[in-house]
């Protein structure tokens, strides 16, 4: 059994390579980062309207959120004093840097940003860190942008040197297999799709490794045009040791796993939630096209049969996504994702990767690291 290298972050030093991707709506919240983060790896609690169970959630949902960043850093840290914890922040959220700011202000050790290309990340975060006037300081937090292609990948990081002179700190790429909110197109995924029951060594995944080999290639070398190292991880559809050592293969640092963390004890969700998992079957996964337009993987259950024949209007607005025009959306994603979180799941929509299919038990977040970086 050969050693993982530890990934390194700037002066973060991780012991195993593993990123549990954030997971918005009380999937990944104090619990589940934690965890990971004491067992080695790096913990992200989602912000995506995080602070759900405050008691003044549904009257002021960013006074409560924006409370809950705090909290929940504060109680992961508790589980795990010396590991590493970040937070997931869409840059698709409304209000998206004040979400950064109080992120920064609690601690963070690192943002990680897609749904969107966070070209303003850097600005606020100097901001936060009281840096504003002071461009050369080096920044505490640190910075990771998600892309999917080298396409997003060079248009963010020439932003970021051209406004900034700075690069991100880690970059994460995320392909088509990921759960929740995808950077593709419907017709791109249908193309995937079409191979999905047959994931072992298809043409598209071949592409896919491609366009992943090509993004570890510019990140590189721009960390050599300023002399440090960009470490590289890859999320979407990893699963196992051995979808681990791949990505290594290809020249990422690390990997990003959401969809097999769900089904630990120690995840945030509820029961009834990590159950639908363990009971889903392959093709019960779908594309869903979520209210803001966005396409999104899911398990179709009778919400999302519901939702497409019939449109539910919302009652209340969460102010959650800065694109969502309230007269015309199918249903509210907050309150789905809400009464996912609280195990509703006939409101409910159950955003997944492609992989929840797999999940036969619950397992320990130590048995995941374990697996995922051993294959033990
Ligand atoms: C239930 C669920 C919720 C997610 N929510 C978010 C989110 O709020 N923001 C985000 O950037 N990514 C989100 N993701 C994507 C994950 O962070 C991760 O990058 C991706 O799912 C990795 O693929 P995997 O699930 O196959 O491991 C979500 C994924 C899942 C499964």
């Amino acid at each position: 059994m050969e050693k993982m290298k530890p990934l390194v972050i700037g002066d973060l030093v991780i012991e195993k390579p593993v990123i549990q991707g954030g997971m918005g709506v009380g999937i990944s919240l104090s619990s589940l980062a934690g965890a990971v983060a004491k067992a080695g790896g790096v913990g992200i609690i989602s912000t995506a309207q995080i602070g759900f169970r405050e008691p003044d959630f549904k009257e002021n949902p960013l006074k409560a959120n924006l409370r809950a960043i705090g909290s929940e850093l504060k109680k992961a840290r508790e589980i795990a004093p010396k590991g590493v914890i970040g937070f997931n922040i869409m840059v698709a959220t409304r209000n998206y840097e004040e979400y950064v700011k109080t992120a920064v202000k609690a601690g963070a050790d690192i943002i990680i940003s897609g749904a969107g290309l966070p070209v303003s990340l850097p600005e606020y975060v100097r901001e936060a860190e009281g840096k504003a006037g002071d461009p050369a300081a080096g920044l505490k937090t640190k910075l990771a942008p998600i892309v999917s292609s080298l396409k997003s990948v060079s248009v963010i990081c020439k932003l970021w040197e051209r406004k900034y002179q700075t690069t991100p700190d880690l970059v994460v790429i995320e392909g088509p297999l990921a759960g929740g909110h995808l950077g593709f197109s419907r017709e791109q995924l249908a193309e995937l799709e079409a191979d999905t029951t047959d994931t072992a060594h298809t043409f598209h995944k071949e592409a896919y490794e491609a366009e992943i080999r090509s993004i570890i290639d510019f990140v590189k070398k721009l960390g050599e045009k300023y002399g440090k190292m960009i470490p590289v991880v890859v999320a979407g559809g990893i699963y196992t040791h051995e979808d681990v050592l791949r990505q290594l293969e290809l020249g990422a640092d690390g990997v990003q796993v959401a969809t097999r963390f769900v089904t630990t004890e120690e995840c945030d969700a509820p029961e009834a939630y990590k159950q639908a998992y363990i009971q889903a079957k392959q093709e019960d996964i779908v594309i869903t096209k979520s209210p803001v337009g966005m396409p999104g993987r899911a398990i179709r259950n009778a919400f999302l049969k519901q939702v497409e024949a019939e449109r539910k209007p919302p009652k209340h607005c969460y102010q959650c996504l800065e694109r969502c025009d309230r007269a015309k959306i199918p249903y509210c994603i907050t309150d789905a994702l809400v009464q996912a979180a609280e195990g509703h799941l006939d409101q409910a929509l159950l955003f997944c990767g492609s992989n929840a299919y797999r999940a036969e038990r619950i397992e320990t977040v130590q048995e995941v690291m374990d697996d995922l970086v051993f294959g033990i």
